[in-house]
């Protein structure tokens, strides 16, 4: 994410992002993904794998079976580059996020389902785990600053919780909040961002098939900097609707403003479907760095995942859909 200092008249000042940060971003785009083989700690990420599997009481339900329907046009990428390039902005705006990431507990963890259903829940992650059928699905990652990856999650599709959470049909959006712990995650103690980090999907976009909540990658349970126990997957919108670390979902009919949408409405809209003919304000995003790979390639209309979604945006050409 980038997002720059404005004019006061165009962002309030409590939420402008200190230059520190932007300038930080800028080195890293001039020093593209070579940057990666330099980076610390990916010696760790073994470690880290051992970690995520020890500590997850659902980790017998790894591997789980891949569904062959959802291929790859590439190879995916290297789980150690993976875990060692993150947006975690509750621990840190670099992509050096996970040792500091491992400092949050997801155990008990606690998923809070309220709003326009029939009955507010709580429950478990364990027991909604094992409630689902879990899966593997292979899916291309396409963030905003205009590099990707491809991942192998597990996890089960969206449509199982709307299933599972039973939302009224006057409920047009999910919400979707994120964790708040400022004790461990050291970006919440940060007051320029309105945390906690939120999100929404409409509810067409929620039951979606491609829609995804991951709950392992790489065959196992998946890593705290990859949004452990519970995260989002939208492969065709751009990485930051994919919210991680998930501990509620609001079933509404306000239209829910994300983070980046609540900093700067401008560059970081409630939709954000991948279009390479739209530039983001400051870069264009035509092309995309595979990262690990020192590849670019072009970006694809929904990164690819039209015949899946571009249906639900059919009666919506008055909408900002590219941004
Ligand atoms: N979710 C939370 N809670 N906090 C974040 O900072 N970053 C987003 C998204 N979800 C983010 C988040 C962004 S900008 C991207 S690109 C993806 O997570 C990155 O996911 P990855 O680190 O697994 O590649």
């Amino acid at each position: 994410m980038n997002v720059i200092r404005r004019r006061g008249w165009e962002i309030p000042e409590r939420l402008a992002t200190p230059e520190h940060y932007f300038f930080n971003r800028r080195a890293f785009i001039a020093g593209g993904a070579s940057t990666l083989a330099l980076a610390p700690g990916l010696a760790s990420a073994q470690r880290v794998a051992d970690l995520a599997k020890l500590s997850d009481p659902t980790a017998d339900l790894y591997p789980a079976k891949r569904n062959a329907k959802y291929t790859l046009d590439r190879p995916i990428t290297d789980e150690k580059i993976n875990t060692h390039y993150n947006n975690f902005y509750e621990f840190n705006s670099s992509k050096d996020v996970a040792e500091q990431a491992q400092a949050l507990r997801i155990r008990p963890w606690t998923i809070k389902i309220d709003g326009m259903v029939e009955k507010p829940q709580e429950v478990g992650i364990d027991d909604l785990i094992r409630k689902m059928t879990l899966e593997e699905r292979t899916y291309r990652h396409r963030c905003v600053e205009a590099w990707s990856m491809a991942i192998a999650w597990t996890g089960f599709p969206f449509a199982k919780l709307l299933d599972f959470a039973r939302p009224l049909g006057s409920a047009k959006y999910v919400r979707m909040e994120t964790f708040m712990d400022k004790s461990v995650a050291p970006g919440q103690r940060q007051p320029w961002y309105p945390w906690p980090y939120i999100e929404g999907l409409t509810m067409a976009e929620a039951a979606n098939e491609l829609t995804f909540l991951a709950t392992g990658a790489y065959g196992h349970p998946i890593a705290k900097q990859m949004g452990a126990p519970l995260r989002l997957a939208v492969p065709w919108k751009y990485g930051f609707k994919s919210i991680k670390s998930v501990v509620r979902f609001t079933f509404t009919d306000k239209r829910p403003k994300g983070l980046w949408e609540a900093l700067q409405s401008s560059e970081y809209g409630f939709w954000a479907n991948v279009n390479p003919k739209v530039p983001h304000p400051r870069w264009s995003q035509a092309t995309e760095e595979l990262i690990g790979t020192g590849e670019r390639r072009p970006t694809l209309l929904f990164n690819g995942y039209g015949e899946y979604v571009a249906d639900i945006y059919k009666n919506l050409q008055n909408e900002r859909l590219w941004a």
